[in-house]
């Protein structure tokens, strides 16, 4: 069952030409695939092994011949075919079901229009074929279907050729000029209508790029047409790398189990990641957008001109991928704030998400050694740790030398599928530096811990920084070798000012005020000279390393950093170092029941960061948003929700109580009246804006309650009409207690808001996702609630952004109502996880991953979960993607 790296052999047989009839038809689709090979010789395998699933094989014939049945072997995953000749034609035929495939893998019905979903193995569920990334080949795509029922066909590459068949029918055409693994093959067909721009790209070549949605949405397209073209300008800029097709275009569906996917000149999206404007997307979606785009246009570069050897490589595209579009939406902004707030959201995701799965039993290396379901290695470790461990090669190499290092990948593997030795390899090369040891981010898993001491001699004006590097063993690593670490550096000066820095062990190559040093070893001392006077260090700056940094800051040291540090992360980073603090301590409190505190240094702190106008609103705005529920759990021994919460809110109603007056000035200072625009300085204004909203529904008096009231009702964009709606929501229960009266008005205009808001938007699928994910995410939604939701005429199960919504968000969203005392909401999460096992597998096995970290909850807890793990365990028709979760938890 389990599928190992060191196990890989290469194909025994490379396949040339892949040609392809589609009869497309939802509840009976003819698929006639004739594929040219070749035997590898280098193989000592000597039969050809072709996968296939839920396939009805029709017939099959090799070099023209009816294949003897004693010829081959077929089972529920394989069909193999006994020691053919060295060069065959292979004529396969199958038959499959789309409209009953609800697992969105392979060929699939969504809203009437045919869509495809390859990667990583949907291919095998349309026809028999070596279904793995290391076959490439060229392929030929002809589509038939109902002229009027699916008037749109489309297939990777150029049209080269349709035309009218019999019976109403017609065809279509495609050619893809380039080798590609079938995970890249994609179809689409159906009623669909597109945008479309020429563009000249750098050699002057003209493209066409379209983006193709459902009729009514055509008026929801023109940001994902900027992003694509921005992203095509970007990559020939950044990385002098153009665009290979004389087409590219994009296709949105509203049933996708991801965000996106780069087939080849055919990139298929979650609608999520294509539809806006300002009447149903906020800025958040804006972002979410362009980056999504970016990431699946640089694929066609990063994943697709090179692609993987095997599965285990995954990151080699998308660590990479994901480094680039980070790169990419930082570029956009333009400003060094500005890309300093987009790194603080990335590093969120990391410690949010990634942190938490490198610590629980799903723990895996970037370049994992095994797995059971590949699908389920899709994870925050591949694609966000992987984007650290490239953007660490960045550091390492500096910005000339990564693009050195991009250049030789290029030169070396253009249309070969590779590894990420292979890619290390080059960037080692064209740099000449030896990054043997770097290769221990692709094998180790777990998250490096950093201690660092500091002693300052005012005699000797030397300043010494002590590292000890370790990392905790994780599920199947027990012992760990030392990382090769870049930890860029700088010294601050009593008045906030940089300080030169002069390192014995490390020259400065740029004479900067920020140094990279290179921790190599568990232990390691760096001495620096001439240091005038005590000075504050700011270490990891731009967090230069995915690593949990250990330092004994004062509370003093931090405020001065919040306060001036020139790396605004680090700036950040401080003012997050005092919160979590606190918030540490006052979890304490509250499980001993002690009165809560709160320091006036840490208010005044913020206070100050909030009136500075000359930082921009988004960063005030990160300054000013708490570590989450789950950043503070990961930092305790025993986690106990309830009481994180308790001093969650506790400092949020402090922080509001001494700055009322600060946070309605904040309110009135950043409305953005006019035009709606998804810049970054209006999406930094709104998003400060609805932060001091939220803060102010603490404060327990109906002035502030009604200026979010409202501003819902007169919102001129979702950013502020779902900011302001989910201040009310949370307010909902925050206003209980001392002032009754307050709290059942409250509830009342809270009641009518949804409602109006589900009114207005009952036609928008992806408003209405954002309605339910409010309600599973808020406060005052117990499992009794959710159970009425899950009841709602427009909820189900089985659109997978829809699910999520709602229960995506109760369960990783609502620590306090899923972690009931009495075992409750995880009850309700075994019947879901159940439930979407039958439908979707892939999206059960996202939601069975809400218990990971079972162990960590008090044992009154643990025992509830375990129960709910078992239930899954126990259930019938359990996929491989959820047993392999729960069996790991
Ligand atoms: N390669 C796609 C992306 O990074 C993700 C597709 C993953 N799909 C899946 N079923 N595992 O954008
Ligand atoms: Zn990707």
């Amino acid at each position: 069952l389990t599928i190992y790296r060191k196990d890989y052999t290469a194909p025994s047989f490379w396949v040339d030409t892949v040609e392809m009839g589609f009869d497309l038809d939802p509840k009976s689709t003819v698929v006639s695939t004739r594929t040219t090979l070749k035997r590898n010789t280098e193989s000592t395998e000597k039969d050809l092994i072709l996968f296939g699933e839920s396939l009805k094989l029709v017939q099959i014939r090799m070099n023209g011949q009816k294949l003897a049945r004693t010829a081959y072997e077929i089972d529920k995953h394989s069909l193999r075919i006994f020691n053919p000749p060295n060069e065959i034609i292979l004529d396969i035929e199958t038959q499959i079901s789309p409209i009953k495939n609800t697992s969105l893998s392979g060929l699939y019905v969504s809203n009437d229009n045919f869509f495809t979903q390859c990667e990583a193995e949907g291919f095998r569920k349309i026809t028999y074929f070596q279904d793995r990334p290391d076959v490439m080949a060229k392929f030929t795509v002809m589509l038939r279907a109902d002229k009027k029922k699916y008037p749109v066909l489309l297939s990777n590459g150029n049209l080269i050729e349709k035309g009218k068949l019999s019976d109403g029918r017609h065809f279509a055409k495609w050619e893809d000029p380039f080798k590609k693994p079938s995970y890249l093959f994609a179809l689409v067909a159906g009623k669909l209508v597109c945008q479309e721009e020429k563009i000249k790209l750098q050699s002057g070549r003209k493209a066409l790029l379209q983006v193709w949605v459902e009729k009514g949405n055509l008026d929801k397209t023109q940001h994902a047409m900027d992003s694509l073209q921005n992203s095509i300008f970007w990559d020939e800029q950044r990385f002098g790398l153009e665009l290979d097709l004389e087409r590219f275009m994009i296709v949105a569906v509203s049933d996708f189990n991801m965000g996106a996917m780069e087939n080849k000149g055919l990139n298929i999206f979650n609608t999520k990641y294509v539809l806006a404007n300002s009447k149903v997307a906020t800025d958040a979606d804006y972002a979410g957008i362009e980056s999504v785009v970016g990431h699946e246009y640089f694929h066609n570069w990063t994943g697709n001109r090179v692609t993987c050897r095997d599965w285990f490589q995954l990151s080699l595209k998308e660590g990479l991928t994901v480094f680039r579009d980070q790169e990419f939406s930082a570029d956009m902004i333009g400003t060094n704030s500005g890309r300093a707030v987009n790194r603080i959201a990335d590093v969120r995701v990391l410690r949010q998400a990634q942190f938490p799965e490198d610590a629980g039993p799903m723990s895996h290396p970037v370049r994992p050694e095994s797995y059971v379901e590949i699908n389920n290695f899709y994870s925050v470790t591949v694609y966000e740790k992987g984007a650290e461990v490239v953007r660490m090669y960045y550091t390492l190499l500096g910005h000339e030398g990564f693009r050195k290092g991009m250049d030789l990948y290029f030169k070396r593997h253009d249309g070969q599928a590779v590894t990420c030795d292979d890619f290390r390899a080059a960037m080692a090369d064209s740099s000449g530096r030896d990054l043997t040891q770097f290769e221990r981010w692709y094998s180790q898993s777990g998250t490096p811990r950093l201690k660092v001491a500091t002693k300052y001699d005012a005699a000797k004006q030397t300043f010494e920084m002590t590292f000890t590097q370790s990392c905790p063993a994780t599920a199947g690593q027990d012992k760990k070798q030392p990382f090769h670490i870049p930890v860029a550096v700088g010294l601050l000066n009593a008045a906030g000012q940089d300080m030169p820095l002069h390192c014995q062990e490390q020259a400065n190559p740029t004479d900067s005020t920020t140094l990279v040093l290179e921790i190599t070893k568990a232990k390691q001392v760096f001495h620096f000279t001439n240091v005038t006077e005590q000075p504050t260090p700011s270490i990891l700056r731009n967090f230069s390393a995915p690593v949990e940094l250990e330092m004994d800051y004062s509370d003093d040291q931090l405020a001065h950093l919040l306060a001036h540090d020139s790396d605004a992360f680090n700036r950040w980073e401080a003012g997050q170092r005092l919160a979590m603090r606190r918030l540490l301590k006052l979890t304490a409190a509250v499980q001993v029941q002690q009165p809560l505190e709160l320091d006036t240094m840490f208010i005044e702190a913020l206070r100050k960061t909030l009136n500075d106008s000359t930082l921009d609103a988004a960063f005030r705005e990160q300054v000013l948003t708490l570590p989450s529920t789950t950043n503070v759990a990961e930092q305790m021994d025993v986690i106990d929700p309830q009481a994180i919460k308790a001093a969650r809110d506790f400092m949020r109603s402090e922080i509001t109580r001494h700055l009322k007056a600060d946070l309605l000035t904040a309110y009135e200072n950043n409305l953005t009246p006019g035009k709606y625009s998804p810049d970054a300085s209006s999406t930094g204004m709104r998003a400060l804006k609805n932060l001091a909203l939220a803060y102010l529904q603490e404060w327990p008096k109906s002035s502030t309650f009604e200026l979010a009231d409202s501003q819902c009702a007169n919102a001129k964009n979702m950013t502020d009409r779902i900011g302001a709606l989910a201040a009310m929501v949370n307010a909902e229960i925050l206003t209980g207690g001392t002032h009754k009266d307050a709290t059942k008005s409250a509830n009342k205009a809270v009641a009518h808001a949804l409602k109006q808001f589900y009114n207005d938007f009952k036609q928008e699928a992806l408003v209405i996702d954002k309605w339910f994910m409010l309600q599973g995410s808020a406060g005052s939604t117990d499992v009794a609630k959710m159970r009425k939701l899950l009841k709602h005429p427009a909820f189900t199960l089985s659109n997978p952004n829809r699910a999520r919504s709602l229960i995506f968000a109760f369960c990783n969203a609502n620590p306090s109502q899923f972690h009931a005392a009495d075992g409750s909401g995880y009850a309700l999460w075994a019947d879901l996880v159940i439930e979407l096992n039958a439908i979707n597998p892939q999206v059960a096995a996202r939601l069975a991953r809400s218990l990971d970290r079972w162990r960590k909850y008090t044992p009154a807890l643990q025992e509830f979960m375990q129960a709910a793990l078992q239930k899954v365990a126990a259930s019938k028709n359990l996929s491989k993607d959820v047993l392999e979760i729960v069996t790991k938890a």
